[in-house]
């Protein structure tokens, strides 16, 4: 249930029975007015800024105005006081009663009336090539938000736009011409950086692999044969670290070459709208606007080699998944180094006439960087691959775990790592860069993974302590336990503000300030103590309860897994 909503509501609706207020209360007035959820709880659980509002059109004082509303708003059911602050902002305070009542009730089933259809494009992985770093952000970010979307009721669609189709590819079939298929998952991440250092060097390389791509675009039989032996060795290899990194499976792995299909349809919609010019051979569409300030290079459709491009492969791409999908929205999850490619395909897709009734986005990325602000390499100065960075937390965590004594499985030490590595990153407005630092994502302590395993471990085994006992909310309760009550009923509208800004740090944070109040509802209203009346434990019992429900819901959402110890 979205308890601001429900506040929300009720008090608009409350007011427009004041007489006072008919004729004042326009659409704009109650779009601007806002209930908000103070910082702090003291005054109250709500507080709008409703009466500020209307000084103008009544020609009062907004206290005034706040004196003619406060006997309405008490007559609201559950709530318990209505009181004015400030200049003239009113808090609202709940009924303790049914606070208990809705938020231990609350099976968080989101109300979604209007499920949307949604595609999502992130993961997409370049075939031959390490996940590394660079890939963490879109796939982490990518498979939250899409769970996020799910969890509110969207259908989601989520696309691994792969890069399979390009001049990497030419580059790899060369190496494999001269050298032999890849025999192992060694060979296939050398082979790809090998290649291209060689046509750094080496022009006559190069134009080799620019023929082999433009030759596999072209039905060439033997790079055919020699890409299809080679793509499932390489996706094989991806989606073993997908799941060690506990990703959803795309629904779609549909690539550059998949969607080089469709092509030659958009082509001619292209020609037949008149759309591509010629340039030094090359076939550009121009997306400049004259109310451009910033630079706004052509779109390249097609290569002066011939060859199909990135651009063409994304610009065909949301031809292909209006007609089959027909979605209210594609996001894209990439980072912000390809914020003018997209500012340029959506450009190109709306001059063409696709996707008008679709929203297109792109969310871009910043950077992971080190201590010196630079791209973040590990110590032998090396750009590390996704596996190198899962296990340089694991070793980091299995070094603290040691250090305090403890003994934990490797299973457990896996799930900490990944806790650590995937919230650090979760926790960050996607748009910034942000430094990793592995001793602190890996601190049991503080904003980090293993603060938030750490204490739904500690839940889970209070409730494995007690088994199957009936917890029943019958006494007053501890202001620990009202914050703590109030802040679960606001996981719903956590998640649909993280859906709608396309913005999973939001549910993150929640998930840190959520167990901050845990550990402080735990430290300071004891449960097993022997002092401890039934009733006051069958209270605290059921609180736990529906934090842990709270609380694995996100951890879910966040694609990280809750260890049996810790
Ligand atoms: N393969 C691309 C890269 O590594 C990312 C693909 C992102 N998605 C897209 N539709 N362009 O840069």
């Amino acid at each position: 249930m979205n308890i601001y909503k429900e506040v929300s509501s009720a008090v608009i609706s409350k007011l427009q029975e004041i007489p006072e207020l008919k004729n004042v209360l326009t659409p704009e007035i109650l779009k601007n007015a806002t209930v908000e959820i103070p910082k702090v709880r003291d005054f109250g659980d709500f507080s709008t800024n409703i009466a500020m509002l209307l000084t103008k059109s009544l020609g009062q004082k907004p206290r005034d105005i706040a004196e003619i509303m406060v006997p309405y708003l008490k007559q609201i059911p559950n709530i318990d006081q209505v009181s004015i602050a400030g200049p003239g902002f009113i808090n609202l305070k709940l009924k303790d009663e049914y606070i208990k009542k809705i938020a231990l009730s609350d099976k968080l089933t989101p109300e979604t009336p209007n499920p949307q259809k949604i595609d999502l494009d992130y993961g997409g992985y370049n075939v031959g090539k390490t996940l590394h770093i660079g890939h963490l952000r879109t796939t982490v970010v990518g498979d939250t938000f899409n769970r996020i979307a799910q969890f509110l009721g969207h259908k989601t669609k989520s696309y691994n736009h792969m890069g399979d189709w390009g001049r990497p590819m030419g580059l790899i079939i060369a190496w494999i011409l001269e050298n032999g298929m890849p025999k192992n998952v060694d060979d296939i991440n050398k082979m790809y950086p090998a290649s291209s250092a060689r046509a750094k060097e080496d022009p006559a390389w190069l134009e080799q692999a620019q023929k082999i791509t433009v030759g596999l675009q072209n039905g060439d039989k033997e790079y055919k044969q020699i890409y299809d032996a080679f793509i499932p060795m390489s996706l094989e290899q991806v989606n073993n670290l997908l799941k060690r990194l506990n990703i959803l499976t795309f629904d779609e792995n549909k690539g550059e070459r998949l969607i080089a299909e469709y092509v030659p349809t958009v082509q001619k919609i292209l020609d037949e709208k008149g759309i591509i010019e010629h340039s030094d051979g090359a076939e550009i569409i121009s997306v400049k606007q004259d109310t451009d300030t910033e630079p706004m290079p052509p779109v390249m459709w097609r290569s002066s080699a011939g060859a199909q491009t990135y651009a063409a492969a994304d610009l065909t791409a949301i031809y292909y998944r209006e007609k089959t999908d027909n979605p209210n929205a594609i996001v894209y999850f990439t980072d912000n180094r390809q914020t003018l490619h997209f500012k340029q395909i959506f450009r190109a897709a709306r001059m063409v006439g696709f996707a008008q009734d679709i929203e297109l986005q792109h969310i871009g990325f910043g950077t992971i960087t080190g201590a010196d602000g630079k791209p973040f390499k590990t110590r032998d100065g090396n750009v590390p691959s996704l596996d190198e960075m899962l296990n340089i937390v694991a070793d980091s965590v299995r070094t603290r775990v040691t250090e305090s004594g403890k003994k934990l499985s490797d299973e457990t030490i896996e799930m900490i790592a990944l806790a650590s590595l995937k919230f650090n990153d979760l926790m960050h407005d996607v748009k910034s860069d942000y430094i990793f630092d592995v001793e602190s994502v890996t601190n049991f302590e503080g904003r980090t993974g293993p603060y938030i395993l750490y204490t739904a471990v500690r839940l889970n085994s209070i409730l494995n302590k007690v088994g199957d006992t009936s917890m029943d909310a019958a006494c007053q309760l501890l202001p620990e336990e009202r914050d703590l009550l109030m802040f679960l009923l606001d996981f719903n509208r956590v998640t649909e503000t993280a859906f709608e800004k396309r913005a999973p740090y939001i549910l993150a944070n929640y998930t840190y300030d959520l167990c901050k109040l845990i550990n402080t509802f735990y430290h300071t209203c004891p449960i097993m103590r022997d002092d401890i009346s039934p009733e006051i434990k069958s209270q605290r019992l059921a609180i736990v309860k529906q934090s842990l429900n709270v609380l694995s819901k996100s951890i879910e959402l966040m694609g990280l897994k809750i260890p049996e110890e810790m």
